[in-house]
């Protein structure tokens, strides 16, 4: 009863004539039998070929049809469905809201991310000031990576509703990756203290402890509670890509790691020396061979990467530049292999400090092979955990947990960066997760 009443607000004067037959067509959706549902939908579409709820109903059944067996026919066909709801005939305000909203959610679903932005615009065009809109038009942006527009989208509704939890995050998640910290940081404690639905988000977690720590402030306490909440894998686990049931240390031997690392680790250390001339070679070649860390986590000094391997792919300009190299890596198929992770060359100059870090997944651990390493003044954090490099040996350690590192030497490092599938990955999921 209070279900279709619920439905008053999308029933045009037309559709209140054929009402029951459409809360019955529904009702089919509700129950799962879509079969019968889009046959009856399609039957009340031939006499009122006009009526929004009917073809809104079809597109609902659609849409489950799609979840159902996982179809990407299907999802494109609700999708057209639901894009079409607007232009029928008499399509009262809110069955337009509801169709726009649910097609870009389904476009997103889909990665169609562009259109989703499109669809959403619409929308909001459609009942413009509406914060949860906004909202959504604010995400399909970013997703899009138009930070701007999403920026100027978030802050439009915190002029509307200055304590909306779910624009503060994300305006606060945005000025944190343009370094403003000081106006990130009371964003991202505000929204997540609304509580609402999309704030509890490790992402926010993650950025107001670091915009704490860079700012010198504590930012224990978030990183606990990330941790309460199970956003994190621990206070100093804090990657957010994660698969479940994986051993997690902070450093582990090649043992730990069993037979491919016992093996990785031989031959990496048996080669290091043509490694290191390659490395070295290129160091001195002109400029641009080395790259500057972009991500934004060095607190001061001067730190370069030079890339082998990327997300599973050679990157062959650059392996024609260190061959010898690149045919060593070749043997080792966890690391040529790791869609979640890099091979690198990583030189840092004497004064570098990188701030504590957490890398994005659980699924790699990370070998350093130390090629140049000077006697005294360099140190890598994991945890509790401080180490230091030793040239032609391989340190392993898992960066999914929170890492810093210490150049304070008189000359530079240089070592060789492996990322390596976690050991208890399976072949499976080895080829089907998601790259990073
Ligand atoms: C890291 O992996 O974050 C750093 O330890 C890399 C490096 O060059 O030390
Ligand atoms: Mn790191």
């Amino acid at each position: 009863m209070a279900k279709s009443k619920k439905k008053d607000s999308i029933t045009s004067a037309e559709d209140k004539k054929i009402r029951k037959e459409l809360d019955a067509a529904d009702k089919l959706v509700d129950d799962g039998d879509y079969d019968t549902a889009l046959k009856k939908f399609d039957a009340l579409l031939d006499i009122f070929p006009n009526s929004p709820r009917a073809l809104y109903g079809r597109a609902q059944a659609e849409d489950k049809v799609a979840e159902k067996w996982k179809s990407n026919e299907w999802l494109q066909t609700c999708i057209d469905t639901y894009g079409k709801v607007p232009s029928q005939k008499n399509c009262p305000k809110e069955l337009k809201k509801q169709a726009l909203m649910r097609q870009a959610n389904r476009l997103s679903f889909y990665g169609k991310l562009r259109q989703a932005v499109k669809a959403m615009g619409r929308l909001n065009e459609l009942v413009p000031g509406e914060p949860e809109i906004l909202n959504q038009l604010g995400v399909s942006y970013l997703m899009v990576g138009n930070n701007n527009a999403a920026k100027r989208v978030f802050g439009e509704v915190m002029q509307i509703r200055p304590e909306d939890g779910f624009a503060q995050v994300h305006l606060g998640f945005i000025l944190k990756s343009e370094t403003r910290y000081d106006e990130a940081i009371p964003l991202l404690r505000e929204g997540i203290q609304t509580g609402e639905e999309g704030t509890i988000d490790g992402r926010f977690f993650f950025h107001l402890g670091d915009a704490l720590y860079r700012t010198g402030q504590p930012e224990e306490y978030w990183y606990k509670n990330g941790a309460d909440r199970g956003l994190f894998a621990s206070m100093y686990q804090r990657s957010l890509y994660n698969e479940p049931n994986l051993r997690a240390q902070p450093f582990w031997t090649p043992e730990d790691g069993g037979d491919n690392f016992i093996r990785a680790v031989k031959r990496l250390e048996s080669s290091w020396r043509i490694i290191r001339a390659e490395g070295l070679k290129n160091m001195d070649a002109e400029k641009g061979v080395f790259l500057p860390e972009e991500e934004n986590l060095k607190n001061t000094g001067d730190w370069k990467q030079f890339t082998l391997f990327q997300r599973g792919k050679k990157q062959e300009a650059n392996c024609k530049r260190a061959p010898e190299t690149c045919s060593i890596i070749s043997f080792i198929k966890d690391a040529t292999g790791c869609t979640r992770g890099q091979v690198k060359y990583s030189i840092m100059q004497p004064g570098t400090h990188v701030w504590p870090h957490t890398g994005p997944t659980n699924c790699r651990l990370r070998m350093h092979l130390g090629l140049v390493i000077p006697k005294n003044g360099t140190r890598l954090r994991v945890a509790d955990d401080i180490r230091t490099w030793q040239e032609g040996k391989v340190l392993i350690f898992d960066d999914s947990f929170e890492h810093e590192v210490w150049q304070e030497a008189d000359s530079y490092r240089m070592i060789l960066i492996i990322d390596m599938w976690h050991p208890d990955l399976t072949d499976k999921q080895k080829k089907t997760l998601t790259p990073i």
